[in-house]
């Protein structure tokens, strides 16, 4: 391939600028030029014109349950020549355990060793050990418009809905280069093309809570990589709409939504002339109702409850916490979160209240990426619909779908 020393200059079909050019010539060192290489080859596959500057990455592939010794080496390889390579603010997605408390929940040793070798390669990197999926509930808050390169597909769908920021679905690695490049190929959900409803959904009743998860999981099974657009009787809170997009995210492969009079771009959504002609689909409250009984796979109590999926925010650790104050758990309690929201859950007194009735605020992982089926859980009662979804498949345990008053049990 012959490369000019103009201003802008082609490589594939995408244009690079003099000093994306030198990056990708390898002037900053291999890693840099092999970062580009992977963001021009996606380009070229998706036909990119050029690339865009971003101001974060969410890196996900950090689990040692999904990327194993193979990506634990070659993490420890990276690591090992290039220290503090990452260019602009990046968090890491969920690890397989609670990287401070490991022990004493009973996580695999040889698992948490290896895990904690992972995260600390990416540590090396640069991208801050923050293992979350809401990187959005901890300060990595894009601006509205603002192009980013995140892979958790919650989070994804959080930030193109709810924020306004624009990211396509990017895989680990890819994530990883964007972070060391501080760029992404300019295609998909960063034009406004990709951005207008393909499919509207208009509630006939009011919704709240689970109900949420539940309209996800039935419209991104119907949608798939679409656009859909909401049409709701009642406002939603901010948790409820996190729900929204990771069953969206799990049951199709939805990265972006609109809810009419919500979200900050649903004029944008209707942009388009084909919007008055898009086929309107009514969801009853029937509807919700049989797409909720079908998640779960079991009638048996719950073993473990495991909520926050998205990891929890403070409220909803807060809810949890009034919810079990004074009582005594007889499953066992996990509420998923990061390191930061537990902090300020210690200091309001949740973290102790929740401890006080049995249960524990785990740190840096969930029901999904933790090894759960090799510690002794079998029915695993989760009040996401992401999870519903997941745990049977991932982790092949039974799970029972509810909201946590239902599913929390006193003795
Ligand atoms: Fe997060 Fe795990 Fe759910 S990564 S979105 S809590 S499956």
């Amino acid at each position: 391939m012959i490369l000019t020393i103009e201003d802008k200059i082609m490589v594939f079909s995408m244009y690079l600028n003099n000093e994306e050019e030198k990056m990708y010539q390898g002037e900053y060192g291999t890693t840099v030029a092999k970062s580009m290489e992977i963001l021009i080859a996606l380009g070229d596959i998706y036909e990119a014109s050029s690339l865009v500057d971003i101001t974060s990455a969410q890196v996900s592939g950090v689990s040692y349950k999904t990327i194993g010794e193979a990506g634990l080496e070659y993490l420890e390889d990276l690591s090992k020549e290039d220290v503090n390579l990452v260019s602009i603010p990046s968090t890491l997605n969920p690890a397989g355990i609670d990287l401070d408390n490991w022990r004493s929940f009973g996580f695999p040793v040889e698992f948490s060793k290896k895990q904690k070798r992972i995260v600390e390669a990416y540590g090396k990197l640069g991208v801050s050990e923050t293992c979350t999926c809401t990187p959005y509930l901890i300060g990595n808050v894009p601006r509205l418009g603002d192009h980013v390169a995140w892979s958790e597909s919650s989070a994804v769908a959080y930030l193109n809905s709810v924020i306004g920021g624009r990211s396509n679905r990017e895989g680990g690695p890819a994530a990883l280069a964007s972070a060391i490049c501080g760029k992404t190929a300019m295609y998909g959900y960063h034009e406004d093309e990709s951005r207008v409803a393909t499919a509207i959904f208009d509630l006939d009743v009011e919704i709240s809570g689970l109900d949420y998860g539940t309209l996800g999981y039935m419209v991104g099974k119907e949608v798939g990589d679409g656009v859909p657009y909401f049409s709701l009787k009642n406002r939603s809170k901010s948790g409820e709409l996190k729900s929204l997009g990771a069953s969206l995210a799990s049951s199709g492969a939805v990265a972006l939504y609109h809810i009419e009079n919500e979200t900050p771009e649903y004029e944008l959504a209707k942009n388009d002339n084909d919007f008055k002609t898009i086929e309107r689909v009514k969801v009853t409250n029937e509807d919700i109702l049989t797409t909720k009984e079908n998640l779960s796979t079991t009638n048996e109590e719950a073993d473990l409850v495991c909520l926050g999926c998205p990891h929890a925010s403070l409220e909803e650790i807060k809810e949890v916490a009034m919810f079990v104050k004074g009582k005594t758990i007889k499953n066992q309690l996990w509420v998923c979160t990061s390191i930061n929201i537990k902090a300020s859950a210690d200091r309001m007194g949740y973290t102790r209240i929740i401890e006080g009735g049995g249960g524990h605020i785990i740190l840096d992982t969930c029901m999904v990426v933790a090894p759960i089926e090799d510690m002794g859980y079998r029915n695993i009662g989760v009040d996401s619909a992401k999870a519903a979804n997941y745990v049977p498949s991932i982790c092949g345990l039974n799970v029972i779908y509810d909201n946590l008053e239902n599913l929390i049990k006193f003795k």
